[in-house]
């Protein structure tokens, strides 16, 4: 009877082994024969989305993507489909990635703090300034102190044609944003050609007009990209220990020992208020110095 019972368990369990394994193996076919060669059969965890830790194990797609650089979604495009809508697989992104541009959608893979597609959040996830991706770019774009938002292309290539542009990811990202510096900060002065240089090591930049490398600025000035205190009033002009922004004395006319900055507004009106506060952002740190024609008439006690 026992024995009986066994030998019925054990066929049981070898014609279970034996389908499992030649559906195994039929699957294996069937992927062998889509296009892309990079990857086998998804593993399980690939899609699952239930929390964070699932989210963020190496066999969830969107940390397969990030550990792998694979960033440029043609791997996935080659059985998903050129839109995304499932291809071959008939297995659709778009259930999921619901907002306009799929997985192409800019705040999918980086920024979406404010709405904007510059960090935070960084490729990694993080919104922290001290992380190189995230660094100050909302000084530069969402809350700027100084000056009217800086536009992407002043400090990396401008993306014409959006996600595919061969200046966004390329065949062989490498998770690395390019620095390559537009007009502004190459702005040139009388005497003062700049030529502006990012540094990754010290997170610096310098040479970069914006921050003081022209006529009577601080020319040395090397603010740290992830280090909001490094730039006050008086590290791009003037005196960065007190904060006095008045400009080296030269230049033309201007510009002499002992100016307030309650007297700037009475040559460069259209930019700072008689209390000294730079009311016009639009026009401060534009590439043109902005002031009275009849300066030379101006007197100031
Ligand atoms: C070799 C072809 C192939 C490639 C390459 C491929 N997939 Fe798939 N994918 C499939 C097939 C077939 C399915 C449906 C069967 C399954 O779930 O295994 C699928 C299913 C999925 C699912 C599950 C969908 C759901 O609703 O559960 C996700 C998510 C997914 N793929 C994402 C990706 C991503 C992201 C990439 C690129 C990194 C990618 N796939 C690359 C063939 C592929
Ligand atoms: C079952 C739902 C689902 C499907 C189907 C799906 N995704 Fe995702 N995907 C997610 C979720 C959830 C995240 C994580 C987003 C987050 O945490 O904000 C994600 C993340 C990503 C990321 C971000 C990677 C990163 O590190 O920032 C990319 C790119 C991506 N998916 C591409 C795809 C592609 C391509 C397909 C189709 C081949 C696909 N996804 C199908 C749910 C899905
Ligand atoms: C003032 C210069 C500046 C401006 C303006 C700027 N960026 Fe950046 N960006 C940087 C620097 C510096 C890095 C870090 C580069 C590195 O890691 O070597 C960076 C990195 C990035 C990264 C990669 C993030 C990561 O996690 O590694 C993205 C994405 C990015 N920027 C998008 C944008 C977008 C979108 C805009 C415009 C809305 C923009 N940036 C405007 C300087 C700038
Ligand atoms: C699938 C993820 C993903 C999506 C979606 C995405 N990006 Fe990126 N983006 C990256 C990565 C990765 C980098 C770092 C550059 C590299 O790896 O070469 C980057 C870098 C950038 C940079 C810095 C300059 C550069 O190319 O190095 C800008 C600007 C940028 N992206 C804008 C956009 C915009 C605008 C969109 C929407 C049209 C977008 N990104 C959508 C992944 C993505
Ligand atoms: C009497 C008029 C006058 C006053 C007052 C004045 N400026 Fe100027 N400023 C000028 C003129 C004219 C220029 C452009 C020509 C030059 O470089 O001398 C200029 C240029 C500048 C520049 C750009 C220099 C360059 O190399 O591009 C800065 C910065 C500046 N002023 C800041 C200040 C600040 C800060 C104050 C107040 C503390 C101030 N100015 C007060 C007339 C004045
Ligand atoms: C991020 C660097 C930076 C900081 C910080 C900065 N400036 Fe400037 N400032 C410039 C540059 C560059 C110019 C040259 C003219 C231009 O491009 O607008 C300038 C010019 C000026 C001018 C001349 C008018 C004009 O055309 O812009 C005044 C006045 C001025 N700054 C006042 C101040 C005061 C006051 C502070 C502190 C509250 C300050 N600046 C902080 C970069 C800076």
């Amino acid at each position: 009877m026992r024995m009986k019972k066994l030998t019925v368990f054990y066929l049981l369990f070898f014609f279970t082994i034996a389908v499992t394994l030649s559906y195994v193996g039929c699957s294996e076919v069937e992927n062998n024969l889509a296009p892309a060669p990079e990857l086998g059969i998804h593993p399980p965890g690939w899609a699952d989305t239930t929390s964070a830790a699932s989210k963020s194990s190496a066999d969830f797609h969107g940390q397969y993507i990030y550990d792998n650089n694979a960033w440029n979604l043609t791997q996935c495009k080659s059985c998903h489909g050129n839109d995304y809508k499932g291809g071959t697989t008939g297995s659709s992104c778009l259930t999921c990635h619901t907002s306009s541009g799929g997985p192409q959608n800019c705040r999918l893979c980086h920024g979406g703090a404010s709405g904007h597609s510059n960090p935070p959040s960084a490729l990694n996830g993080s919104n922290e300034i001290s992380t190189l991706g995230v660094g100050v770019h909302v000084y530069h774009l969402d809350s700027t102190k100084y000056s009217a938002p800086v536009e992407c292309n002043e400090c990396h290539l401008p993306l014409e044609g959006g996600f595919n542009s061969p200046n966004h990811l390329g065949d062989n990202p490498d998770g690395i944003a390019e620095i390559v510096f537009g007009t502004l900060a190459q702005t040139p002065t009388p005497g003062v050609t700049p030529a502006p240089v990012w540094n990754r090591e010290t997170a610096t930049c310098s040479n970069v007009y914006c921050h003081g490398d022209f006529e009577i600025g601080n020319n040395a000035a090397a603010p740290v990209w992830t280090d909001p205190n490094s730039v006050k009033c008086g590290s791009c002009h003037g005196d960065p220990v007190t904060g006095n922004p008045n400009p080296r004395p030269g230049g033309l006319y201007s510009h002499w020992e002992g100016l307030q900055i309650t007297n700037c507004y009475v040559c460069h009106g259209t930019v700072i208020n008689p209390q000294g506060v730079i009311y016009n952002k639009d026009l401060h740190v534009n590439g043109q110095v902005n002031y009275r024609p009849d300066y030379r008439s101006v007197m100031i006690k």
